[in-house]
């Protein structure tokens, strides 16, 4: 037997309708917001990521669906969905255009990790990315969508952690005082701990190897004591916004993210719900990746939620079945046509959601299936009845059956 691959799922019709009515409370957040829904391929040249997300990252380093294409071009699933968005930007110039671009999108994204419990080889982002904007308000609005969703679908235990990481040439003064700080300890680090010291020390922070962690907890300096005055009073004007939105927040200063492209503020949301995979979205100013992929000098803030572990925190039961709101009962062959036609006026009259058996099974197994789904009424099509142009509709709830003629049926059903 063929199995799907390990780290993927099949979601069945019980399962996407709540991704559905997810997605459709997410389209009009995102709509009164002012953010439009972008959609880019799911694969992309491979350089893009490494340039962007960063050569020295795990996500880069192992974590990529890489393949070389028949033509010898390098591409790669995408692992997350800001680097592309960023791309078809820079292609369209769209700065030249419009001072500011609001995107947001849905989509499935690709990382070889290790699956467990809201960790999966293909999931689902959804996320937004604002282009265009230097000032604090557009930190905060970002990181109050974040907040605000979470809140519209009901997930509580939210802790949002917020940092600066100042701009690049902090980054590297920081990361030359990190590896100073971090080397006395190289006999505890492995091979690929080492390799990020040397080469990007920022990604030792990283690490998920507990030893390393506590190194690092214990000795490392702390990246928000570098931030110039003019970064610290950027990030002291979105925390401000935030208490007046009355969004809670903490101050994590060892918070830094685990890709390369951020710059100034850093978030992270997280809920207590989860368990071991506890970032619900994360997010960041990226001021410098526009024109490091070869754009204009323009400043960018966004954020990605992962959309399984939203599902997990909301704490969802599947739901039954899709909404039925007739069941036409079919039980000679010869009227089969007659029926679908009618299945078909009833749909595109009154917009209901109408379900005929294909199973030519009997009259009690096909009532007891409209009961199965919810069914409000049946129309039976019964010989009988049908000699007099007429057939039966029984209220499913009043178990109370009356003959109607046929051409009555659309005007029956308004008045019900
Ligand atoms: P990220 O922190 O790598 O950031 O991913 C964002 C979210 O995607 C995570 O918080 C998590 O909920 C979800 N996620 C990541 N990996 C997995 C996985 N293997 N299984 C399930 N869920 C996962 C980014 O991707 C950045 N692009 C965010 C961003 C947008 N920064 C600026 N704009």
């Amino acid at each position: 037997m063929i199995k799907n691959i390990k780290g993927t799922k099949d979601l069945f019709p019980n399962a996407t309708l709540n991704i559905q009515d997810i997605e459709r409370h997410l389209n009009i957040f995102m709509n009164i917001h002012g953010y439009g829904e972008i959609r880019t391929p799911i694969f992309e040249s491979t350089e893009l990521f490494s340039r962007s997300v960063g050569e020295h990252t795990d996500i880069v380093n192992k974590e990529m669906y890489t393949w070389i294409d028949q033509n010898g071009q390098n591409l790669t699933l995408r692992p997350e969905m800001t680097a592309s968005v960023v791309r078809a930007y820079i292609q369209k110039q769209l700065w030249k255009t419009e001072p500011i671009s609001k995107f947001y999108y849905i989509g499935p994204s690709f990382r070889r990790e290790r699956p467990q419990k809201g960790r999966l080889r293909q999931f689902h982002q959804f996320g937004i990315e604002a282009i265009g904007s230097y000032n604090p308000e557009q930190d905060a609005e970002i990181i109050s969508m974040a907040y605000n969703i979470y809140k519209m679908f009901g997930v509580n235990n939210l802790e949002i952690k917020i940092n600066s990481l100042g701009s690049n040439n902090i980054r590297k003064k920081y990361g030359n005082d990190l590896k100073e700080s971090l080397m006395k300890y190289k006999k505890e680090f492995n091979d690929s701990e080492m390799t990020r010291l040397e080469k990007n020390p920022l990604r030792i922070l990283d690490s998920k190897n507990k030893n390393t962690q506590k190194i690092v907890h214990e000795n490392a300096p702390n990246i928000f004591d570098y931030i110039s005055n003019e970064d610290n009073e950027h990030f002291n004007a979105v925390t401000n916004i935030l208490n007046q939105l009355n969004i809670p927040y903490t101050h994590d200063q060892k918070l830094v993210r685990g890709l390369d492209y951020y710059t100034k503020t850093v978030f992270e949301l997280i809920s207590s719900d989860l368990g071991a995979q506890d970032a619900l979205c994360g997010g960041g100013r990226y001021d410098n990746l526009i024109k490091e992929l070869g754009g204009d000098n323009i400043p960018a803030i966004g954020f990605a939620a992962g959309m399984e572990r939203l599902i997990l925190a909301m704490n969802l039961d599947n739901n039954d079945n899709i909404n039925t709101d007739i069941y036409i009962i079919n039980l000679e062959k010869n009227h089969i046509p007659q029926a679908m036609q009618l299945a078909d006026l009833l749909r595109k009259e009154l917009g209901v959601a109408v379900y005929i058996d294909s199973l030519r099974r009997s009259i009690k197994s096909q009532l007891r299936h409209a009961n199965k789904i919810n069914a409000k009424f049946s129309i039976i099509f019964d010989s009988e009845s049908l000699k007099a142009n007429k057939v039966l509709i029984k209220n499913m709830n009043e178990n109370k059956q009356e003959a109607i003629l046929i051409d009555n049926i659309i005007s029956y059903f308004e008045s019900e």
